[in-house]
């Protein structure tokens, strides 16, 4: 929420609040994947950039696939114009975002090899890149956790030099995520993206 409706709702709450009722309500006969990308048409139309790196980051957690937001921009083209959409896809540029690299646009979800299991310490985080992605890796004992290195509030990617202490935290907003079990721990509310994983021939492989 923007500094200024944070005070609104302070300062007239009696006004304010009716209208978050307003807004939580809308929508309830839909799915979250509909509302986020009615959210992400809403955002560009108003062109609020933090807003639209958030329900853009919803939408792709929710299920939409990068083709159905850019289908959903583009149809929305006749209330956007060429002018906002190319402003939408400037910033989808910016948050360099795996999925919507063009050589990943149509790519089915597929097994991934990390590492030799031999090669990931035990009780220790480690960051690594696989096939166009940046990921953190926990073991302990034969358990492992494969978190997706994009924040989950507005898909900032995490860098090797946000973990500390087994700790990680985004630069962005300093969300702050325990790297054992990836649960946010400060100022944000959803966890990290974690991939299935597996061990075949003594190798750790993650599906995304
Ligand atoms: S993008 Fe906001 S905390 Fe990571």
């Amino acid at each position: 929420m923007s500094d200024a409706l944070s005070y609104l709702v302070k300062a007239r709450p009696d006004a304010i609040k009716p209208y978050f009722t307003f807004l939580k309500q809308a929508g309830t006969h839909l799915d979250k994947k509909t509302r986020n990308l009615i959210s992400v048409i809403t955002k560009v139309h108003a062109q609020t950039e933090n807003g639209f790196r958030q329900y853009l980051s919803r939408a792709l957690r929710d299920g939409a696939t990068p083709h159905e937001i850019l289908d959903a921009l583009l149809m929305a083209f006749p209330a956007l114009g060429l002018a906002k959409i190319v402003w939408a896809v400037d910033i989808i540029l910016d948050m360099d975002i795996p999925e919507f690299h063009p050589e990943l646009l149509d790519a089915e979800p597929q097994w991934h090899e990390i590492a030799l299991t031999e090669e990931i310490t035990q009780r220790e985080i480690s960051y690594r890149n696989c096939d166009g992605r940046s990921l953190f890796v926990y073991r302990e004992d034969n358990e492992f956790r494969v978190y997706d290195s994009r924040c989950p509030h507005q898909v900032t990617n995490i860098p090797h030099l946000a973990l500390e202490n087994g700790v990680l935290t985004c630069p962005k907003h300093e969300w702050t995520f325990n790297a054992s079990t990836g649960e946010c721990i400060k100022n944000g509310n959803r966890p990290l993206t974690q991939f299935e994983w597996k061990i075949e021939n003594d190798k750790l492989l993650a599906y995304w």
